[in-house]
């Protein structure tokens, strides 16, 4: 993430593409973007209707995200080697959403081959890319992958953890604190950075239970996601407060600004505040929350 072109990401909503009544809330729900959903959440059966739902929704794009800020809106296709693969990406080239979410990514190619169907198909630039991590075979290529971000032709522009994909493919149990499962996503979180990469968490299934969900937000911006997946409208507010920056954050991201601004201190490569030692680097850690914070409105 660079400073300058910081997008929040802190609450990215799945919306079914069959589900008309959910389609037609996004402008509502306040989160920073939506991924409209053709794969897992719509039925085989309903997979070709909820396509065609695309156009639609795109040429009556909603406007309203959080603090008036745009909702960024993706799509998630179906794999390209699925049978509605190919179409769902000639119909997203068409609708030009700011991303295309690729589930099951296992491999470099199985990104720059999706590239390459959008560069065919003409769809701008502004189309990126996001990643499903969710297979044991994407974990252990996780680097190579994450590194095509580094190559803006590639669109990589954001990896989505799959822990329910992580589980059933690999067998672990669902823990409390998620002990098993932490290893991968701190991988994921790594190579994300690598690449210079978003790194959003996987979806906490039970959504009738608020304060888990509270917890697990709390567990994933600590281990420095930018954002959670989500499955319902009820667990955006949490999200969008979990990876704000905290008011404590904040303040101390001001004192060591100021500090450094002292004329006394304005050569300096290294100072002292109260009691602690602060570099440069903490400078720039403190302008890059700063500037986070004000492109969220905190
Ligand atoms: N996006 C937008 N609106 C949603 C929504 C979503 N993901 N999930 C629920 N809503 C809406 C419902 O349409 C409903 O609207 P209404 O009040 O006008 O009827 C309202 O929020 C309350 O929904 P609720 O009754 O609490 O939930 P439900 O039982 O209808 O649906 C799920 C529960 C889990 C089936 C539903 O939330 C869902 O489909 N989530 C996304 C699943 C998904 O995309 N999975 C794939 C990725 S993991
Ligand atoms: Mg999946």
């Amino acid at each position: 993430m660079t400073t300058e072109s910081y997008r929040p990401r802190r609450s990215v909503l799945y919306v079914p593409a069959s589900n008309d009544k959910a389609l037609a809330k996004i402008a509502q729900l306040g989160c920073d973007a939506v991924i409209i959903d053709l794969e897992d959440a719509v039925a085989p059966a309903d997979k070709i209707a909820a396509r065609e739902k695309l156009a639609g929704i795109f040429a009556d794009r909603p406007d309203a995200g959080h603090n008036g800020r745009r909702c960024e809106m993706v799509v998630r296709v179906n794999a390209l080697s699925s049978e509605w693969g190919a179409e769902d990406l000639a119909a997203v080239a068409k609708a030009e959403p700011d991303g295309v979410l690729l589930p099951k990514v296992e491999t470099p190619r199985d990104v720059l081959e999706v590239g390459d169907v959008l560069d065919d198909n003409f769809a701008p630039d502004s189309v990126k890319l996001w990643a499903m991590i969710e297979t044991p075979k994407a974990m252990l290529n996780i680097g190579a992958i994450a590194e095509l971000g580094r190559d803006p032709a590639s669109r990589l522009a954001c990896f989505v953890a799959g822990t329910n994909d992580l589980i059933k493919d690999t067998g672990v149990l669902a823990m409390p604190d998620r002990v098993y499962l932490l290893p991968w996503l701190m991988q994921m979180l790594l190579a994300a950075r690598a690449g210079d990469l978003d790194m959003l968490d996987g979806v906490f299934n039970d959504f009738r239970d608020p304060d888990a969900f509270a917890r697990e937000c709390t567990q994933a911006a600590a281990m420095g996601f930018d954002g959670k997946t989500l499955i319902h409208p009820s667990q955006v507010e949490a999200a969008n407060r979990a990876f704000a920056p905290s008011p404590q954050a904040l303040a101390e991201a001001r004192a060591v600004k100021d500090a450094f601004a002292l004329a006394q201190n304005r050569g300096k490569g290294v100072i002292s505040l109260d009691g602690r030692m602060v570099e440069r680097l903490h400078l720039a850690q403190a302008e890059k929350l700063l500037a986070k914070a004000a492109a969220i409105g905190a």
